[in-house]
């Protein structure tokens, strides 16, 4: 009987151990008996971090949205398996059945074929929370075709980069989205982005908001009466382990947005056994994780994890503050939620309002809460436990990337005893080790360094597309043998992880990571900019929030500062989302340099964050003098 639900603590260190001890035996017990296979693999692992080189049930063959959605039709058929809740709550849910996701599914998957989309071809998602956005995803997966989904909030120029990054040939987009009381032209960005992606041949356009939009002549064509016309039956193609199954985009700290590939089978195994322990999902309860399906959490918690186990999963159109700031725990209460997932940010923009939105509902159907994203502070966890738990519902803090696939460090609700700001412990599978600038491991408790991964687990990025050399320069060059997160982590006592934050130069926004490099780039591109720096600055909502240094090429400029800075900020907008604009932007006539020339970040940072009793030594820098000076004129 393989360890597949963990139910206490015991079992819990019992399973860790196996999963140590004997990775593969572990994996192998799991996917034996918890997935449909067309062919067994032949071999469980092979590895080897210093090429790297990953591969997790190869010989394997298998369609995942087999695994999604066929095999539950017989025993759950009528089962809801998404609830998709809209933006405005006057406008009904849907509850879309196992049965009537096949079919859409399926629909959706032939109309693909019908346009040229086969096995391997790359297909560009960019679609608001609704329906289309995950039975696109299935859809692609059921031939074979790669997913790359791009937020819908990235900007036109974002969503061309990640376009021609890996060749796509058709975007799937709708006409428009709600986004509270407001609608966003997708359809617009869409058309301005392909005015540089020649590669596109087909856009599919989902109506949502029923906006006059303009339709290209042989390229555009309205989703709808092609799936009416489609064929409610499509065979799986069948893929190999190993086979990508989608590719998403995260930022880097230097460079061009990194295209993540994931691969099937052991992404599956791996997010379908998470999710199961993590949420202690329990066949019947209702699911609920507030991301976005452009994120990994959305395609790891929204759409793999859950429906590989049968569940029902909730997906949100709005925002948490549209009508009110009562409208997640309306939610709660309207579809009795059993298990409630969403990013610290929004804990603590909520906890800054007035009880009464939450205390109008009854969200006494919560069992189990968790948290994803960045660190998430003492006062919002107690707020989160106090009242929305009410001091009765585990609130597990999980600790993951983009790159993992899956949730790594976390608690096992009911099992293992939580501590507010801890991710506590490794899942089974995952071996965590702290190592200090030496390039030694830190062993023994307490202890606190670079957080790393030792030993390969199913649902690890397999490469970086069309740059596996990047790949390796970034998660496995640090140090030798092992996967390098980028987090700081320390170690307690009792051998609790609790994640300190980015070590490079990654900025958590709201729980979005951002890179310095790409907004600097963006800034510099402004007439009168000539140089800037970037760094995080601790903000009560945003987790972390953007301040800029700038230079401006002639210092003495009769234009208005705060003109500038709103040319600035609508140029990131332009370049990169709304989620990058800068909070603060100070202008300076110097950034304080190295001798090399490198910018001292870890000086501006203290600066922003208005923590500048200790800098550190400034004697060795270029320009010291320019530290006094930037500090004087602080926002
Ligand atoms: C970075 C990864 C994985 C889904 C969402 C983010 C930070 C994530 C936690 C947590 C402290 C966290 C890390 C990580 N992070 N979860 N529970 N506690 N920090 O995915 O965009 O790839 O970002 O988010 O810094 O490296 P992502």
């Amino acid at each position: 009987m393989s360890n597949y639900h963990i139910k206490h603590l015991e079992e819990y260190f019992q399973v860790y151990r196996k999963s140590v001890r004997d990775p593969e035996l572990f994996w192998e017990e799991i996917a034996e008996e918890h997935f449909l296979w067309r062919k067994r693999w032949n071999k469980v692992l092979e590895w080897d971090f210093s090429k790297p080189e990953i591969k997790w049930f190869e010989g394997a063959q298998l369609n995942i949205t087999e695994n999604c959605i066929d095999r539950h039709l017989t025993s759950k058929g009528e089962h809801t398996a998404i609830i998709f809740e809209p933006n405005d709550p006057s406008e009904a849910a849907e509850h879309i059945s196992y049965t009537d996701l096949h079919n859409r599914v399926c629909r959706f998957a032939n109309v693909l074929k019908s346009k040229g989309i086969g096995k391997g071809d790359r297909v560009c998602i960019y679609l608001p929370m609704i329906p289309e956005l995950a039975v696109s995803v299935l859809a692609c997966a059921r031939i074979g075709a790669i997913h790359s989904v791009v937020f819908a909030g990235f900007s036109s120029t974002a969503l061309a980069t990640r376009i021609n990054d890996c060749d796509c040939k058709i975007v799937i987009t709708s006409d428009g989205s709600f986004r509270g009381a407001k609608t966003i032209d997708l359809k617009g960005i869409v058309d301005d982005a392909l005015d540089s992606c020649q590669g596109v041949e087909t856009v599919l356009v989902a109506k949502r908001i029923n906006s006059e939009i303009n339709m290209k002549e042989g390229r555009d064509l309205w989703l709808q009466p092609l799936l009416d016309d489609a064929s409610p039956k499509c065979e799986p193609e069948i893929m190999n382990a190993e086979d990508p199954l989608f590719i998403l985009y995260t930022s880097g700290s230097t460079g061009k947005p990194k295209g993540m590939v994931h691969s099937t089978a052991g992404y599956m195994v791996y997010t379908a056994f998470t999710f199961k322990n993590v949420f202690q999902y329990h066949q019947g309860d209702i699911y609920w994780c507030t991301a976005d399906i452009g994120w990994i959490t959305g395609h790891s918690y929204i759409v793999y994890g859950p429906l590989s186990n049968g569940a029902t999963t909730v997906m949100f159109e709005g925002v948490p503050t549209y009508p009110d700031w009562g409208r997640f725990w309306q939610i709660v209460e309207k579809h009795q939620v059993n298990q409630f997932y969403t990013a610290p940010t929004a804990i603590r923009a909520l906890a800054k309002e007035p009880l009464t939105h939450v205390e109008k509902y009854n969200v006494s159907s919560l069992k189990v809460l968790g948290t994803v994203g960045e660190p998430i502070n003492e006062e919002a966890w107690h707020w989160y436990n106090d009242h929305i738990g009410k001091m009765n519902s585990p609130i597990v803090d999980t600790w993951w990337q983009t790159e993992t696939g899956g949730i790594m460090i976390s608690p096992i609700p009911f099992a293992t005893p939580t501590i507010p700001t801890f991710a506590t412990m490794p899942l089974p599978g995952v071996q965590p080790c702290l190592m200090n600038d030496d390039s030694e491991e830190v062993k023994g408790n307490p202890a606190q360094g670079k957080l790393c991964i030792k030993f390969p687990w199913p649902s690890i990025a397999r490469t970086i597309w069309g740059d596996h050399q990047r790949y390796k320069d970034t998660y496995f060059s640090t140090f030798e043998n092992k996967y390098f997160t980028g987090d700081g982590a320390l170690r307690d006592m009792t051998g609790y992880y609790r994640i300190t934050g980015r070590v490079d130069d990654v900025i958590i926004v709201s729980g979005h990571n951002l890179g310095t490099a790409p907004i600097e780039d963006a800034i510099n591109e402004h007439q009168a900019v000539s140089e800037s720096a970037i760094v995080g600055f601790p903000h009560d909502v945003k987790g972390n929030a953007l301040y800029g240094y700038v230079i401006l090429k002639d210092s003495g400029t009769e234009r208005d500062r705060d003109d500038l800075r709103k040319e600035i900020n609508q140029l990131i907008t332009e370049r990169i989302g709304p989620i990058a604009k800068l909070d603060k932007i100070q202008f300076t006539t110097g950034l304080p340099k190295t001798r090399s020339g490198k910018i001292m970040r870890r000086i501006l940072r203290k600066i922003a964050s208005k923590d500048t009793s200790n800098l550190g030594d400034t004697s060795t820098l270029l320009n010291p003098e320019v530290v006094q000076d930037i500090m004087d004129n602080v926002l």
